[in-house]
């Protein structure tokens, strides 16, 4: 009885940990901080990058508007999302994002990536 309840109690606890790892990313509280740090100072009213290409990052609407040429977020697919191309440097070195900035760390486009494959929801 004793050894039912000890396998049952690492299990559950195995189970918890788990689950933590996939824990849902938030648009709010995870990926805005990052494009507010790196990509804002550019991309917003009055901004060089929102001038050229009519990306406004300052908010959920504008970032899943895109481009004039079109949407960077394909949600529920960070692979075919060209926000994450351009962030790990797989497009034309001219227009790697931020411009003219080292990259964002890696842990943070992870997060990015996550988001998007969780939806890209507005959450
Ligand atoms: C220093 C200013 C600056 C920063 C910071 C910046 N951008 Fe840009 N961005 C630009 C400019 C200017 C363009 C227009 C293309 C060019 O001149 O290289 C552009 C173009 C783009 C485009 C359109 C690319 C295309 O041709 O389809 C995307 C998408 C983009 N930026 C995303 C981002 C993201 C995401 C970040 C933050 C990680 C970011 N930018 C940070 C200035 C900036």
């Amino acid at each position: 009885m004793l050894h039912k309840t000890v396998i049952l109690t690492v299990l559950t606890a195995f189970l918890a940990l788990s689950a933590g790892c996939t824990r849902e990313v938030s648009f709010k509280k995870d990926v805005f901080p990052i494009l507010s740090e790196n990509c804002l100072a550019c991309h917003k009213a009055g901004g060089e990058g929102l001038a050229k290409t009519g990306l406004n990052m300052e908010n959920y609407e504008g970032l899943m508007k895109g481009t004039k040429f079109g949407p960077i977020v394909v949600a529920g697919s960070a692979v075919s999302s060209t926000l994450v191309l351009l962030v790990e440097r797989q497009a034309h070195p001219s227009i790697n994002m931020p411009k003219g900035q080292p990259p964002i760390a890696a842990g943070k486009i992870k997060l990015i990536r996550q988001w998007i494959d969780q939806g890209a929801k507005n959450n």
